[in-house]
């Protein structure tokens, strides 16, 4: 197969200069910074985890600062951002990072709880320098509609040192990022004011999962239940039932997954808190 990447990435990193969104982690190559801002970044708007991102980077200079705090603090500052067994993940990793360091752990961060092969290559592009192409869900749509593959995954493996040849990654990469979210959106893509669109194969048939329904689901309950933890302390299980307003057999379940991911503790006498060990 014969690709031609040149014209698509002077293009891209052309549009990224005049357009590309000023955030302080930016040209930043702390790890600590660039872990954090990526794990709140997930599923979460870039403007608003920059918000979260500094009240947790004043809070947690240093990994050793969240390490020794408690999952009820950093519950607490995580409200809003959803997803609370995220926040108990980046919370058992900073024990790890802290103990280890970035550098200890290199190449392989996917040691760390909650980090997968998306946050890797962050850290490896925006830390290490490497190589490497960002694989986000933005990143694979727009390598997907551009070149018209079915499979960008595929395609990044084979093309990414062609890609990013003579090029650093880290622009690269936040270009790709900028460009998917102001440009070359999930829906309504920005066509018209693409600057790749004459060149674009529109290859718009990438499977797009759409996201489980948030009202009435258990992942509702999960995050109200923890509100009311956090607020009113230890609670029994009635009591909680009742504010929560649901069947026992929900709760029941949803109170076994909480303990499981470590974010509760139920004790003998049916109080529930939240987990400080
Ligand atoms: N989302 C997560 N990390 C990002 C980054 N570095 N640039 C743009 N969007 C992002």
């Amino acid at each position: 197969m014969e690709v031609k990447t040149k014209n698509f990435k002077n293009v891209l990193l052309k549009w990224y200069k005049r357009n590309k969104r000023e955030y302080s982690w930016r040209n930043d190559s702390d790890p600590w910074s660039i872990y954090l801002l990526e794990v709140i970044s997930q599923q979460t708007q870039l403007s608003r985890a920059d918000k979260y991102y500094k009240k947790f980077i004043k809070e947690f200079p240093a990994p050793k600062d969240m390490a020794t705090s408690s999952l009820k603090k950093i519950l607490e500052m995580w409200s809003g951002l959803g997803y609370n067994s995220r926040a108990k993940r980046m919370f058992e990793s900073s024990k790890i990072i802290a103990e280890k360091s970035f550098d200890g752990l290199y190449p392989d961060f996917q040691q760390l709880p909650g980090v997968g092969p998306y946050t890797e290559n962050a850290l490896l592009s925006f830390v290490y320098n490497e190589k490497v192409i960002t694989e986000d869900i933005n990143v694979k749509r727009i390598i997907s509609r551009y070149f018209g593959v079915k499979n960008p995954k595929k395609f990044i493996e084979r093309f990414s040192s062609l890609l990013l040849k003579n090029t650093e990654s880290r622009k690269l990469n936040q270009a790709l990022m900028d460009f998917g979210s102001i440009i070359c959106r999930p829906r309504n893509p920005l066509c018209l004011n693409c600057p790749l669109e004459n060149s674009c194969k529109k290859y718009f048939n990438l499977e797009t999962k759409s996201q489980e329904k948030f009202f009435g689901s258990n992942r509702e309950v999960r995050g109200k239940l923890i509100k009311i933890l956090l607020k009113k302390g230890r609670l029994n299980i009635n009591t909680l039932q009742q504010e929560l307003n649901t069947d026992q057999e929900k709760l029941d379940k949803i109170i076994k997954n909480l303990q499981k991911d470590g974010l509760v503790k139920l004790n003998k006498n049916n109080l529930i808190d939240i987990n400080s060990s």
